[in-house]
């Protein structure tokens, strides 16, 4: 028989910046949801990936001097980036759509298109308020005192051609939609959309730009770019190949269950089936709007300063214990606080003290009474039945929390379940059954029914820690046969002549104080570095003995098998090309410099890199400063010098 499908999506994120704790926590539970939708049997697929265009994008780009492929290409695929944050965090997506992507700006031009020949959208003005010197359009609202809330200056009363999609047509079925109460969840959600938008009036919306050019050219009317949220929302069906060739999934696994935070629950929740609505395709079959993180009560923010670094607490912490503590700690769909304390006392709480200590003890007694190995004979005992019951009720619990994506509750059940076998070791107390040679049975069937305990709470913690329940199960002698979902719950999986492998500690406990001093210094931002003292005298002759000039970079490659190195084929004035190697490839890419002026000392002896001769140096300032592990980093910034400079021009 077919698997059942199973679409899960989390909203694509904007690489203008690090991504925080914030974006971690959203795909940490897609991907607990994702992991658990495999684990029971479902024909999974996992979408996530990156929203790069607009007018944010193109001018933080413009800030940092790159084009804005270059920029976003370096936050989403760059190290430290996107992608290897969800590498590091265990992310299982199926895959990673990026809106620059050539079939998704296809496809978003042929939805665009299809919604304007059905009607739904139409050519009209978009009439605002217009800061020049910002060229930004913005809303009576969006204005401080009247003046442009970026720059503070004078704003005048303007409109421009744009296009408009039909929002409004769509205002009752939307209503309908979310009135079905299974469309939004939380229901708190819906009545917030409802209200707040639903009822005042759905008005139109403007869904074509020309004040910048970062975004999807609308193919029938050049200088038109689409809509940043027509393009984002689209990706979850031009990843499935919705009006494209690239993939071929649409059929198979559309519609989709879209994980998003409560700020984007709007577009997710009202337009986005308005656009599919228009299109005649079949709606999502939910939006989930969890909470936010948050710190002291506030979001975080860059500007604010409080933003969390998922790859310190990665380091720190671990992965799984990581993933584990968001998911615990913070019921789902409302805001949780954040705070360091908290992180390291549910780590010590129930990941050491519950949970690890629990497999932690039975495989060593294990060890201790038996060698490691149990024999096949079985006494049953009091408080065995009950153990056994709450294992099959849990896994039950567990599933119906897990499909209301009530992860923090679904992992209640299994706490409960951890906390029992605790005390079942309390309630039977081994090492007095120890003492007797004529209780050796039943201490076997002790110790096995706590194995079978711990082999549940593990298939069920699986989705949260993958690999920590990957180490546990084998320290607890589970093959393969034994970590199947249809097996949780059971009794009797294991074998009878179980045996066990004490491993390493899982989760060691944290020392509250020590690590919280860590972490404040980790995060502190580097101090500036205090000015180094002027070197001894040169003369002026020794100085007029370098040979700087300006030079003009013609050709500029990275040498291969070098990380650092860039080739450089200048032009010195001499008439003939001159090549210089640089150890900068860190810091640009070749084609960010072709063209430009800089500064070289010429008379330096020739020196071989990687085989290939230099002859001279580029001048570049240096910045150092100190990392958060309080390692000394190194930027090199290129002299570059106004073109206006003719090249050969000496320093003097
Ligand atoms: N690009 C849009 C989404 C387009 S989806 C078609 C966007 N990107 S975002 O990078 O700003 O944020 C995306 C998501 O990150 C939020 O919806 C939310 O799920 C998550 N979070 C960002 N900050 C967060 C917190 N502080 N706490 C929890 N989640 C947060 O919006």
């Amino acid at each position: 028989m077919a698997k059942p499908t199973f679409y899960i999506t989390t909203p694509i994120y904007y690489p203008s910046d690090k991504l925080h704790i914030g974006h971690t926590y959203c795909t940490v539970a897609t991907d607990a949801i994702a992991r658990y939708k495999r684990l029971i049997g479902c024909d999974v697929m996992f979408l996530t990936g990156t929203d790069e265009h607009g007018q944010k994008i193109e001018e933080k780009a413009k800030e940092a001097g790159v084009t804005p492929k270059q920029f976003v290409d370096r936050i989403v695929t760059g190290e430290g980036g996107i992608l290897d944050l969800w590498k590091l965090m265990n992310i299982s997506n199926d895959r990673f759509v990026r809106t620059t992507d050539d079939y998704h700006v296809l496809s978003v031009q042929r939805i665009f298109k299809k919604m304007y020949e059905n009607g739904d959208i139409y050519k009209g003005a978009y009439k605002g308020k217009y800061c020049t010197p910002c060229e930004s359009f913005w809303t009576e609202s969006q204005l401080v005192d009247g003046k442009c809330p970026d720059c503070g200056r004078p704003v005048h009363d303007a409109e421009e051609e744009a296009y408009f999609f039909r929002l409004s047509k769509y205002a009752k079925p939307v209503q309908e939609l979310l009135e079905t109460g299974t469309f939004l969840e939380p229901a708190s959600r819906v009545n917030e959309m409802i209200n707040n938008f639903i009822k005042p009036g759905l008005e139109d919306l403007c869904v074509s730009r020309t004040s910048f050019t970062w975004g999807i050219p609308v193919d029938f009317d050049p200088g038109h770019v689409v809509y940043v949220w027509v393009d984002a929302l689209s990706n979850y069906i031009t990843a499935m190949g919705y009006l494209n060739d690239t993939y071929h999934d649409y059929e198979h696994y559309w519609p989709a269950h879209h994980i998003v935070g409560k700020e984007i629950v709007r577009f997710h929740s009202i337009i986005w089936p308005a656009m599919l609505m228009s299109l005649g395709e079949p709606l999502p079959k939910k939006v989930y709007g969890h909470g936010w993180l948050v710190i002291d009560g506030g979001k975080m923010s860059k500007s604010k300063g409080n933003v969390v670094d998922p790859y310190l607490l990665a380091e720190k912490f671990g992965v799984d214990a990581l993933r584990f503590f968001l998911l615990r700690t913070f019921p789902f769909g409302s805001d949780g606080n954040f705070s360091n304390e908290l992180l390291i006392g549910t780590i010590n709480s129930d990941l050491a003290n519950a949970f690890g200590n629990l497999v932690s003890r039975t495989t060593a007694m294990v060890e201790k009474y038996f060698g490691g190995t149990l024999p096949a004979e079985r006494e049953a005992g009091e408080f065995d039945e009950d153990l056994r019951q709450l294992q099959v009720e849990t896994v039950k619990k567990y599933q119906t929390q897990m499909e209301a994506f009530q992860l923090h509750l679904a992992l209640d059940e299994v706490f409960k379940l951890i906390g029992r076998a605790n005390k079942y070791i309390d309630e039977t107390a081994p090492w007095i059954l120890a003492k007797d040679e004529n209780k050796k049975t039943r201490l076997a069937t002790v110790l096995y029914n706590l194995l079978e305990a711990i082999r549940t709470s593990l298939i069920l913690l699986t989705p949260f820690m993958p690999e920590t329940c990957e180490k546990a199960f084998a320290q607890i002698g589970a093959d393969e046969t034994a970590r199947g979902w249809e097996t949780a719950g059971c009794y009797g999986v294991l074998p009878l002549q179980v045996s066990v492998r004490k491993g390493e500690t899982l989760f060691p406990r944290i020392d509250m104080a020590k690590m919280l001093d860590e972490l404040e210094k980790a995060g502190k931002k580097p101090e500036a570095e205090p000015a180094k003292p002027v070197l001894p005298d040169v003369t002026i002759d020794q100085f007029a003995a370098c040979d700087m000039r300006v030079v003009k970079i013609l050709k500029c490659e990275a040498v291969k098998k070098s990380e650092k190195l860039l080739r450089f084929e200048l032009d010195d004035g001499s008439g003939t090309p001159r090549q210089i190697l640089s150890g900068i490839h860190k810091f640009y890419e070749p084609e960010q410099l072709v063209g430009k002026k800089v500064l070289a000392i010429l008379n330096l002896p020739p020196r071989k890199m990687m085989g290939l001769d230099s002859n001279g140096m580029l001048l570049s300032a240096v910045k150092e400063s100190t990392d958060q592990e309080g390692k000394k980093k190194e930027e090199l910034h290129l002299m570059i010098v106004s073109d206006d400079v003719p090249v050969g021009a000496q320093l003097c």
